[in-house]
């Protein structure tokens, strides 16, 4: 077990002195420090260990000695950019294709999802030659100017006048509380229709569609699931207008899933996108990206006489990581792994639905899972307070977990593909006996057994707002009061 540099009491001043103030901490009335980790596990400075339910970036597992080996050996022999030919780099690009459809063969290696949705926004303008670009309501993309510009997760904050004019706003795809529900005869035309809608807007003002972008599952959104045919229609849309279809699989790509490698693949198989950037999993933990396209844009692009240089992005080490990470989802089964524990924690979860009023909704694929919590299950009023304190609860017992969507209230689970489904079964006994403390404080009886109506039901438009009823439980909750209130938004 390696030991802290410094005494706890230390870390937290100097962070306070040294760090942004923006940069947000988990827990900030009690912040947990990581010194260590391994697996699905990360260890304190007392050596105590908490269960990861949320780290997709350390995607086949925090520190897995294959990955960091294929590091440490590159860093040994050589690490410099890509005007020298370089094996890694082709090998990596050959291999990363093979996942992806033939039409998807050319790669922009990169260092962070943000430097890969800007550079796909790049891409979609230079190749249409149009500006506009149509986002998703709730969706984060990055954090630079260019995708806070297209992320109304982080752009509703500000006001009108900051806003771009280029970016317009289609609704979430969201089946349970979104503008077409499940009971709608065909939500993903009627949620294409809407992107149609919007493209006419544009076109009338004189405007015109570069490209449309969205997470293949919106994550930070509320762990929304679209529903199949969506895409297809939206590219459809969208190409008659001259634009492109980027699929951001920044948080949901590399098998999470369970059933496909990537999660545009969910759609069907005669969806694919023109452009696809991917983030956090790639390099597991090691910073890098990609941004990958047809031989179309990417000849678009070089049209411009304008030379593309990445100083990181693509380097021998970058690389040599990235291959190892794609042979560990291979030689783990970790694909595989998502699909089983990922069909077992849903599996529980829907007995907990049965059991719970609190539980609205539970929705997900393979290891990437949404519970939305709702203080009731037909106005679907966001049960945002006790998602933190559900939160908090677990952080308690060594367990994390975190909420999110445009409530707060959506718990998400998208840990490293080696969770176990006896991970699985013991957070969901957590979160049973967490909920049913709730219940009883809330004065809540047991769920009707019958089957959720929720979704089925139209939602009063004043229903749609942010509600933060606060809980008045023992212990913890003082600091999730607080935070609720303010209703900070912790991305993770
Ligand atoms: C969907 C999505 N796209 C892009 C990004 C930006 O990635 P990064 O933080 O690596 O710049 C994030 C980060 O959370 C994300 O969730």
């Amino acid at each position: 077990m390696s030991t802290e540099k410094l005494n706890k009491k230390k870390t937290i001043d100097l962070r306070k002195k040294h760090i942004g103030p923006s940069c947000k901490i988990f827990f900030s009335h009690d912040p947990i420090k990581i010194i260590q980790a391994k697996g699905q596990y990360m260890y304190d400075e007392t050596g105590q260990r908490y269960l990861d339910c949320i780290n997709n970036v350390a995607h086949v597992g925090h520190c897995h000695p294959d990955v960091v080996k294929a590091g440490a050996q590159q860093m040994e022999q050589l690490n410099t950019n890509t005007r020298f030919l370089h094996d890694n780099l082709v090998l990596y690009a050959q291999k990363l294709q093979a996942t992806l459809p033939d039409k998807l063969s050319v790669c922009y290696f990169v260092n962070s999802g943000s430097e890969a949705n800007d550079l796909a926004l790049r891409l979609a303008r230079q190749y249409s030659g149009h500006k506009d670009i149509i986002t998703l309501e709730n969706a984060y993309h990055g954090h630079i100017s260019s995708l806070i510009d297209i992320s109304p997760y982080k752009f509703h904050q500000l006001s009108d006048a900051e806003l771009n004019p280029f970016v317009h706003v289609a609704p979430s795809p969201d089946v349970y509380r979104g503008k077409y529900r499940a009971d709608h005869f065909d939500p993903a035309t009627a949620y294409a229709d809407e992107v149609k809608d919007i493209i006419e807007k544009v076109h009338k003002k004189g405007g015109k569609i570069a490209a449309f972008i969205a997470e293949s599952l919106q994550s930070c959104g509320g762990q929304v699931i679209p529903p199949a045919g969506y895409f297809q229609h939206v590219a459809e849309h969208v190409h008659k207008a001259g634009g492109l279809f980027i699929a951001d699989e920044v948080q949901v790509g590399f098998g999470r899933v369970g059933t496909n490698f990537w999660a545009f693949q969910l759609q069907g198989e005669d969806f694919v996108p023109d452009i696809v950037t991917m983030g956090k999993p790639i390099g597991n933990g090691h910073p890098m990206s990609c941004v990958v396209t047809t031989k179309e844009v990417a000849e678009a692009f070089m049209s411009s006489g304008m030379e593309y240089f990445n100083t990181f992005g693509g380097n021998p080490v970058s690389c040599a990581i990235g291959l190892a990470v794609l042979d560990v989802i291979v030689k783990e089964d970790l694909q595989g792994n998502a699909l089983r524990v990922g069909q077992h924690l849903t599996d529980l979860l829907e007995k907990q639905k049965e059991k719970h009023p609190l539980i609205g909704d539970i929705r997900g694929c393979g290891l990437f899972v949404g519970v939305e919590l709702v203080r009731d299950r037909l106005t679907l009023t966001p049960a945002t307070a006790e998602a933190q304190e559900v939160i908090y609860k677990l952080k308690e017992q060594h367990i994390l977990l975190s909420a999110d969507g445009p409530h707060r209230n959506v718990l998400k689970f998208k840990p490293p593909l080696c969770f176990t489904t006896e991970d699985a079964e013991l957070v969901v006994e957590k979160i049973d006996l967490i909920l049913t403390e709730l219940e009883e404080a809330l004065k809540l009886h047991d769920a009707p057994n019958v089957e959720n109506e929720s979704s089925k039901r139209k939602l009063p438009t004043d229903e749609n707002g942010h509600q933060y009823g606060l809980i008045h439980s023992r212990g913890s909750s003082q600091g999730v009061s607080q935070q609720t209130t303010q209703n900070k938004r912790l991305k993770t």
